[in-house]
């Protein structure tokens, strides 16, 4: 029996790929950056899966060149505005990610910025390599405490509530927000509107979906309600984010530090005035890049596209609705 034909847009770990070589026809994308959506859309026609990362626009019209055996996505990622769930559901495609095991990962590089930034971690280095460090100085490249302090997270699901965990260790005082956790709910923490969140957070956290409601969510308004000394810290996406409040904010001292592992656009382009400044940190979207994680995300994406090809429901579907 002739294999199902899949592309995969980009190199991933072979402990995924693997298992789709062995039942696929597989037409792997090699290059380091990703096909444009022109090459996209050539060579998806006929395909009946597709591999695809958070890189890849995967649209209407792409679902379409693919034509109708499309018979599933696979996003090699555990965020999905990539791609237009309701255009994959109106064609009766299943659309897989991968919650769940990048949740550790995630917010371990979380806290890590969060510190970074508070502890000025990268303008220390910068400031030894400039030939700065002439002697040990007690109002040197001074910052907020962390243990004791109150973090509000934005978004609290799994990455939200992970970083609480690790919060916890450090004896801070978590708030957080997020419409979608019913009120009453026991998870730790205290639930608080956005503004009492901004308003009482020395660190604040962002771990939302990117969509029409949480676009530009921490804006001129909002950075504004935050405190001078509060750390704004982004590894949603970034559109999440208004990059120019964000910058005008930093520059006028209105918050004191913001740590980005996501930026609007991806990459940041070179001459981005964000990175002219010494209060920000930005990481280039790496905080799943653990070497077990993105093994295990591979395989979670390969388990989805393997099932969606031999009509068996995706082990971690975003659209069950198509069932
Ligand atoms: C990374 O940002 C992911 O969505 O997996």
């Amino acid at each position: 029996m002739a294999k199902p034909k899949v592309f995969v847009t980009r190199i991933i770990p072979d402990k995924g790929f693997d298992l789709v070589k062995e039942a696929c026809e597989v037409d792997l994308w090699t290059e380091e950056l990703p096909p444009l959506y022109e090459v996209l859309l050539e060579r998806v026609r006929g395909v009946d899966g597709l591999l695809c990362l958070l890189t890849d626009r995967i649209d209407a019209q792409l679902m379409d060149a693919a034509g109708p055996q499309l018979k599933v996505i696979s996003n090699h990622a555990v965020g999905f505005d990539n791609i237009d769930i309701p255009a994959a559901t109106a064609r009766k495609i299943p659309v897989g990610n991968t919650p769940g095991i990048l949740t550790d990962a995630t917010a371990d590089f979380a806290f890590s910025l969060l510190v970074a930034a508070a502890r000025r971690v990268v303008e220390g280095d910068r400031y030894v390599r400039a030939g700065k460090w002439k002697t040990w100085g007690p109002s040197i490249l001074l910052g907020p405490d962390i243990t004791g302090a109150t973090l509000g997270i934005i978004g609290y699901g799994r990455i939200g509530q992970a970083l609480a965990k690790r919060a916890s260790g450090f004896d801070m005082r978590i708030l957080y927000h997020d419409p979608m956790v019913a009120p009453g709910s026991n998870l730790p923490g205290t639930a608080v509107d956005l503004e009492t969140l901004l308003r009482e957070s020395d660190f604040v956290s962002l771990h939302t979906l990117l969509n029409e409601q949480t676009r530009h969510l921490i804006n001129r308004d909002t950075l504004a309600l935050m405190k001078p000394s509060a750390v704004l810290v982004n590894t949603s996406r970034g559109p999440v984010v208004d990059g120019q409040a964000l910058y005008e904010a930093l520059k006028e001292g209105k918050i004191f530090a913001a740590a980005l592992d996501v930026t609007d656009p991806e990459p940041l382009p070179m001459d981005s005035p964000l990175l002219e400044l010494d209060n920000l940190i930005i990481a280039p979207h790496i905080a799943s890049a653990s070497k077990p994680t993105r093994d295990k995300m591979s395989l979670m994406a390969a388990e989805n596209l393997l099932a969606g090809l031999s009509d068996r429901r995706l082990p971690t579907c975003v659209n069950p609705e198509v069932y």
